[in-house]
């Protein structure tokens, strides 16, 4: 035999995820309700040499990339190229979806909660964000037809079924994120300096934010407490398949975001209060981080004709 080794042709598929609701609540252990959707990106190439390279038109790609591939340490080399549907800085993942795709296509072995934990060290390292784990988990934990009630502190993923007479539509305005980064980082210290009088938000009552005497910590706490809460109305409502139930608390979740989080724009504002008084739209809240991105709204099947709806989908896995 001679010393020469074929390369082995891989193709890994990451899908993108909408959160139906808690937003900003992962990085304090709470509970969020987010589906995998059926756009996502897929790295393919040949395995085999000793250097990754990689072609693609996605914005970023060298520092998540290098993120990966740091945390991967993969045994060999990888020649290949990134495909998405996924919009990208629009708040359905892309970053995660890259990260968690590239990693299965450079030979991650584990479960998808350790390619989670993998890919969200990835995204702190390229980044610099220090993200939850809710997009990477959601990208590799997806399942068809469902939405995933996470516990961010036990680690624990629970499959909601979503009623079929149930539509989930994703409205994309199209704003930049500027401001993403660095408010996104505030917003997660100030979750750590309320934790330091109340204990973990994850526990906390409304009435332990009393000991605070920043106004503005104040509704920070009462966000994610309440939001909290209305993770836990959502994924009951789903079950009963009761959409206005379900709806109701996706109302309450933008105002809340909107007021004591302060993460909305007018845009999406705007954008909710026209959904509010469209017939068949149960519930509609911006979804994901926030300074701009987009809304998800639940509504009944085609109460929103110029949008097409997203399926809940499957996570993260190589294909033949
Ligand atoms: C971004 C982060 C997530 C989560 C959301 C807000 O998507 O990556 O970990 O914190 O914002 O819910």
């Amino acid at each position: 035999m001679s010393g020469l080794k074929l390369g082995r042709r891989v193709r890994a598929w990451a899908p993108g995820r909408v959160n139906l609701i808690g937003d900003h609540t992962d990085y304090t252990g709470g509970l969020v309700l987010p589906m995998a959707i059926d756009l996502g990106t897929r790295v393919e190439g040949t395995s085999g040499g000793s250097l990754v390279w990689l072609t693609s038109a996605v914005d970023d790609l060298p520092a998540e990339v290098a993120g990966v591939v740091s945390q991967v340490r993969p045994e060999e080399g990888f020649d290949g190229s990134v495909s998405t549907t996924l919009p990208v800085g629009a708040g359905l993942s892309s970053s995660a979806a890259l990260e968690v795709a590239l990693a299965l296509a450079l030979g991650f072995e584990g479960t998808p909660l350790e390619l989670a934990q993998a890919c969200q060290a990835a995204e702190h390292l390229a980044s610099g964000v220090p993200c939850g784990i809710m997009d990477q988990l959601t990208s590799a934990a997806g399942v068809e037809g469902h939405a995933l009630l996470i516990d961010c502190h036990e680690l624990t993923v629970e499959p909601i079924p979503l009623p079929p007479d149930l539509s989930v539509v994703v409205l994309n305005p199209g704003e930049s994120r500027k401001l993403a980064h660095s408010a996104y980082a505030d917003r997660r210290h100030a979750c750590n300096r309320i934790e330091l009088v109340t204990g973990p938000l994850r526990e906390a009552s409304l009435a332990d934010l009393a000991k605070l005497d920043d106004p503005v910590l104040m509704r920070r706490g009462r966000h994610v407490i309440t939001e909290n809460e209305r993770v836990r109305e959502l994924a009951e409502a789903l079950s009963r398949g009761d959409g206005p139930a379900a709806g109701e608390a996706m109302w309450a979740s933008h105002v809340s975001l909107r007021d004591d989080y302060e993460v909305s724009t007018p845009t999406l504002d705007a954008l909710v209060e026209a959904l509010r008084e469209t017939p068949g739209v149960h519930g509609a809240r911006l979804t994901g981080a926030g300074f701009g991105g987009c809304v998800v709204a639940l509504t009944e099947p085609g109460a929103i004709p110029w949008a097409s709806p997203v399926t809940a989908s499957a996570g993260a896995h190589l294909e033949r």
